[in-house]
């Protein structure tokens, strides 16, 4: 894919680094004094730490701000931490909340455009052009994938089909009879898809798909190139959460495709180490921290998203790159002492010959040990001898790369549970 001509970069994208860090700092300022004087939780948290909004003169005192958590969130629901009378809320989604209460937000007219041009922004990085037709098959409703991937292609200048999640065999008829250039799904429904192509006989490096645009989820380099070489497409990731936006907050360059880089003039991130909270280096890894610097109905102060990531400097664009995100710090198992990520498995799995991407982690206990299990399909055609190989590679490569001991099961090919939205990988037996 070409790299993208200048002129098609909007304003924000085009300012130099010295211009948006002026325009970084007028805008942390005065969403602190937005949330200060709006949302009485921030004004008990800052009163608290004993700061004002304008003790923030650069930066790097946001540092000196308290945090804000999915706790805070939650003790605020539904509609406690908005800064906007509800008559301004134009919108509200909420996550799924699998535990507890789910976390609300709302977005105001302004808002919903500031979305909508930043899906747009992040299409168009990701080689999405005005004019391509977008099949979206992002969930709609309460989740922010289908909505706010829907208005941002719109708002291109795309034709959308709000294709949501599910009804898997019409997918493949609609990608065939529409014949879209560009997709926005996870990666986990996406394979589902690839099967289900395979199923009807069609070959689906023979679709109209140049560009897919993939996240809500982890996934790893290797899955990138599996999902290229069966598509023949360009795979890229998005990614957003909702307490900030929702898609859109950061988004990969097709020309580069070397991690995410964050719309920075919107939003401020900090890489913070997740159990002292002090503030990392760019190029250290820890916890992704985003402040929002235009939102009006629900501006976040310093919101812990408990991804892991790295900030790296810029390439295609001026603005911070993050490195595709390994984990969540609550997917993360802890087996024996050591800390093991689902995308860990995924890369192994993914280089293992003779099984298929479909994967599930579940995890046991074993008198007072906790045990894991990596459940993965064989390859339509493997073999008995080759299922057996990849049972023992799976488990070495395990072992060598993450340095714990696992069983490995090569079951059946269709037969682990498939994604229509975003994937569950560890399936907890521990409590039963
Ligand atoms: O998943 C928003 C979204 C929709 C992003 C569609 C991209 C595409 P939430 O449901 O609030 O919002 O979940 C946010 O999902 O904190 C990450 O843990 C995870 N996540 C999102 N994008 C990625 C990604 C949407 N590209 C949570 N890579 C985030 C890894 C991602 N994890």
């Amino acid at each position: 894919m070409e790299s993208d001509a200048t002129e098609l970069l909007d304003a924000g994208e085009r300012l130099g680094p010295e211009a948006l860090r002026a325009v970084q700092l007028e805008r942390l300022r005065t969403t602190l004094r937005h949330a200060y004087t709006q949302v009485p939780f921030y004004r008990k948290a800052f009163d608290d730490a004993g700061l004002r909004p304008e003790d923030c003169r650069s930066p790097a005192d946001l540092a000196r701000f308290p945090f804000t958590t999915k706790a805070d969130l939650r003790d605020n629901y539904p509609f406690g931490m908005f800064a906007v009378p509800q008559s301004q809320v134009r919108r509200l989604h909420a996550s799924s909340g699998t535990t507890g209460r789910p976390t609300v937000v709302g977005y105001s007219d302004r808002d919903l455009s500031l979305w909508a041009d930043l899906v747009a922004r992040s299409i168009r990085a990701a080689g999405g052009r005005p004019g391509h037709k977008v099949h979206v098959a992002y969930g709609y409703g309460l989740f922010t994938g289908g909505l706010g991937a829907h208005y941002g292609a719109e708002r291109l200048g795309c034709t959308v089909i709000p294709a949501s999640g599910g009804m898997t065999s019409r997918q493949v008829q609609l990608i065939n009879d529409f014949r879209p250039e560009v997709i926005m799904v996870t990666p986990s429904y996406l394979l589902t898809l690839l099967d289900e192509f395979e199923r009807q006989g069609i070959d689906p490096r023979t679709t109209s798909l140049k560009v897919g645009i993939f996240g809500a989820e982890p996934w790893t380099e290797q899955m990138r190139h599996e999902i290229e070489e069966r598509f023949a497409l360009d795979a890229v990731d998005i990614y957003g959460l909702s307490e900030v936006l929702g898609p859109g907050v950061a988004q990969e360059c097709v020309e580069t495709k070397d991690g995410l880089h964050i719309w920075e003039d919107h939003f401020y991130p900090e890489v913070v180490d997740p159990l002292t909270g002090e503030v990392l280096p760019d190029g250290e890894e820890g916890e992704l921290v985003f402040t929002t610097l235009t939102k009006e109905a629900m501006p976040v102060v310093r919101y812990r998203t408990r991804d892991l990531t790295r900030l790296l400097p810029g390439t295609a664009r001026v603005f911070r790159r993050m490195e595709r995100i390994t984990g969540r710090s609550d997917d993360m198992v802890i087996l024996r002492g050591v800390n093991l990520f689902p995308t860990q498995v995924e890369e192994i799995v993914l280089r293992t010959p003779g099984v298929a991407p479909h994967f599930q982690l579940r995890l046991t206990r074993e008198g007072r040990m906790d045990a894991l299990t990596v459940r993965a399909e064989a390859r339509p055609r493997a073999t008995t001898a080759e299922r057996e190989a990849a049972a023992v590679s799976l488990a070495q490569s395990v072992k060598d790369g993450i340095g714990v001991s696992v069983r490995v099961e090569i079951v059946d090919p269709e037969t682990l549970e498939r994604s229509v939205g975003k994937i569950r990988r560890i399936v907890d037996l521990r409590e039963e």
